[in-house]
């Protein structure tokens, strides 16, 4: 088996292992995979040796967290899968792997393409930015930060019924948000940033936002455009590899005054409605992104900007660490 691990900053090695495939578990199920996707945002921050993620492994640590593979085989008490099935998980890059039928293994509908399906995690995460912080459609929706998660969350707002602004540091992905969904989309840096969104939102303001990006500026940017009694939900890790600050980012003008919620896009959200499953569990929320890409709404593929063999993928990284807007969604191929 074959797998990407990062032993420290810039030390990303293809490593051969063994996986013993022969003799499967009562529970266990084979998948060979076929394509892997770029987790930028988290990766990069690894790859660059930003400080680490709490409960996060320390070097020499796996990469990447988007697989979509085929079962090869499956053990002798696994009744939800069969060999030959398409399933995406939330595995590293590696070529193969073993994985228990009870874990988060989705399967993919026929009339998802490969491209799209390998997004379908990362993007489920966008969609949870919305549900964590109770979005109601017809609200006007601000994402502050246009890369994969972004990108995400702006293709999935008018799928939700939001009016959805692109904030981004970049016309590349500007343009891109625009292509993949946005009603409008703007310059973080733009002076005139307040009044357009006031015209965008037709003096309503923006009633949430979705930040997505590390930096200390794009927090600032949130936390002043937001209207007041409006939220703000964090999916980015805020100040994950940036200099200490230079202001206080929920100062009494902003949090206080405006009388904001903050509400961290990790663990699971809340429900009005209770069912005896959790309602948006991994599973579900996955086959509904999946089933937004069945229904031809949602097309990850559209954003992709790299194919690349799984031998350069360390070109990918190299490229995250210089900041290269031209690249967005990238997808590692494992077929030989
Ligand atoms: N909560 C979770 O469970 C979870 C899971 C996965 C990822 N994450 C985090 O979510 C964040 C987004 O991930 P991602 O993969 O989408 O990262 P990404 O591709 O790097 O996207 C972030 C984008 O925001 C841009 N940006 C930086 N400063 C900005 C500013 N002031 N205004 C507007 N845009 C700005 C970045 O540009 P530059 O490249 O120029 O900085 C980049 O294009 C990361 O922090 C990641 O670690 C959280």
């Amino acid at each position: 088996m074959k797998t990407a691990v990062l032993y420290g900053p810039r030390d990303l090695r293809l490593e051969e292992h063994p996986l013993d495939t022969t003799r499967l578990e009562a529970h266990q199920v084979h998948v060979d995979t076929c394509i892997t996707a770029f987790k930028i945002g988290t990766d990069r921050g690894n790859f660059e040796g930003a400080e680490p993620v709490p409960g996060a492994p320390d070097y020499p640590r796996w990469v990447g967290d988007s697989n979509l593979g085929i079962v090869r085989a499956v053990g002798s008490a696994v009744t939800r899968f069969r060999a030959g099935d398409r399933v995406v998980s939330r595995r590293p890059h590696q070529s193969e792997y073993l994985a228990r039928d009870d874990e988060l293994l989705v399967h993919v509908p026929d009339e998802v393409t490969d491209e799209d399906a390998v997004f379908a995690h990362l993007y489920t995460l966008s969609a949870h930015c919305y549900r964590k912080a109770f979005f109601t459609p017809g609200e006007n929706v601000a994402v502050v930060g246009l890369g994969v998660l972004g990108i995400g969350a702006v293709a999935l707002g008018p799928l939700f019924g939001a009016r959805v602004v692109g904030i981004g540091n970049s016309p590349v992905r500007q343009e891109m948000a625009r292509r993949m969904g946005a009603h409008a989309c703007l310059a973080s840096n733009d002076p005139e940033l307040t009044s357009r969104l006031h015209v965008f939102t037709d003096g309503v303001g923006i009633d949430l936002v979705i930040l997505t990006a590390n930096p200390w500026p794009a927090w600032r940017t949130a936390m002043d455009i937001v209207r007041e009694n409006g939220r703000v939900a964090v999916v980015a890790l805020p100040g994950r590899g940036e200099a200490p600050l230079d202001f206080n980012p929920v100062a009494m003008e902003w949090f206080y005054n405006k009388g904001i919620a903050l509400i961290a896009v990790s663990r699971s959200g809340g429900y009005l409605f209770p069912t005896p499953e959790p309602r948006f569990d991994g599973q579900r929320a996955c086959r509904h992104t999946l089933s937004l890409m069945a229904d031809g709404l949602l097309e990850p593929k559209r954003a992709i900007t790299h194919r690349l063999p799984y031998q350069r993928m360390g070109e990918a990284y190299e490229m995250a660490l210089r900041r290269d807007k031209n690249m967005l969604n990238v997808v590692f191929s494992w077929r030989e």
